[in-house]
């Protein structure tokens, strides 16, 4: 005890400080400070005292009960600080996050059904030694056409109809084009490609057409190439792609580039043959056509038809997909519904 200390202060003090250490909470330590330091408490009424006491009392008992109300107020403080971090330390506890528990998965995107299908084309020709080759989407009249022996009025024109984006410019109806890209490319040196891409025709979209679709394209040009190695190659493609025990058939059939012309039948996979609803009960489904490269075809891609010769052989990709995963619209591939895309595997 200071000397000066009223006695009176002194006492009230030690108990209000004795009564701090128990307050273990904050709302305890509100109610502690009600009662010693709020309106009607403890030190506010020895505050209040002095008011009544001889004057010459007063400015030594006034001078204690005010050093015990800043001591106090300071304790205060102090413990409000220490029980707060008590608080946050208790509520840091009790919402501990656990970094081991397995967190929940994102969903996981997928290949798009036609992105599987063409790599699996991709890997049967790649074996087979055929480079991807990439065009372009967007191509002129000469290209799409006239290039591969189609001038205008021709009729084959009327089996692609066109969306034009000018009178010169066009979406490509099919992947024929970049045959002439690529030709002009490596003319004269032997190629041997394939050329994979969205073609796109201004049709009536139906559950079995589109105005968009992919369809993969071939080429080979050399010396001395065949109907035989044309033949092989296809055989081989269609036994990889569609089971070894597949037949494969060809008939004669007629497209401007190509001459002579064929289309090819696989044996259909769903029925092995013997007549479904798919194969329109004819045991056979259509996957391409194909054929001898055309002279005049050879000659604007600068290959000379005297010299060279070459097969080409084209055909739409989302059909395959259908049959093969029994997929009855083709709308489906392009609305992308999450729930069609994340069935593929
Ligand atoms: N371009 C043809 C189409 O879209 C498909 C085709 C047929 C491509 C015969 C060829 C071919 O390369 O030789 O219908």
């Amino acid at each position: 005890m200071e000397p000066d200390e009223s006695p009176v202060v002194n006492e009230a003090r030690q108990l209000a400080e004795a009564s701090l250490r128990e307050a273990g909470d904050l709302a305890a330590l509100e109610r502690w400070h009600a009662a010693e330091l709020g309106r009607s408490g403890r030190i506010t009424l020895l505050l209040r005292r002095i008011g009544g006491l001889p004057a010459d009392e007063r400015p030594v008992f006034g001078a204690s009960v005010n050093r015990a109300k800043t001591w106090l107020e300071a304790a205060h403080g102090a413990r409000l600080e220490e029980l707060r971090e008590a608080a946050l330390a208790a509520q840091l506890a009790d919402q501990a996050i656990d970094v081991t528990l397995p967190g929940t998965r994102p969903p996981r995107g997928r290949l798009h059904p036609s992105t599987l299908i063409l790599r699996r084309v991709y890997a049967v020709f790649a074996d087979m030694g055929f480079q991807v080759y990439q065009s372009r989407d967007v191509e002129t009249d000469a290209f799409n056409f006239e290039l591969l022996n189609i001038p205008r009025h021709h009729p084959a024109r009327d089996m692609q109809d066109t969306f034009y984006i000018d009178d010169d410019r066009l979406l490509r109806t099919h992947t024929s084009p970049g045959q002439i890209h690529a030709m002009r490319q490596y003319a004269p040196e032997p190629i041997r490609i394939i050329l994979p891409g969205m073609c796109y025709r201004r049709e009536q979209i139906t559950a079995r057409s589109e105005i968009q679709f992919h369809q993969v394209e071939g080429l080979a040009v050399d010396r001395g190439i065949t109907m035989a190695d044309l033949k092989g190659t296809i055989e081989s493609f269609a036994r990889r792609m569609f089971g070894a025990q597949r037949a494969v058939r060809f008939r004669a059939s007629y497209f401007p580039f190509t001459e002579p012309s064929a289309e090819v039948d696989v044996e259909c996979f769903l029925c092995d043959g013997r007549g479904c609803r798919v194969c329109k009960h004819t045991g056979w489904l259509e996957i391409m056509g194909c054929g001898m490269v055309h002279p005049v075809v050879l000659t604007n891609g600068g290959y000379d038809p005297a010299v060279f010769s070459g097969f080409a052989f084209g055909g739409g990709i989302e059909r395959t997909a259908m049959q093969q995963r029994g997929i009855t619209d083709i709308r489906h591939f392009w609305a992308n519904d999450l729930r069609f895309l994340a069935q593929s595997q």
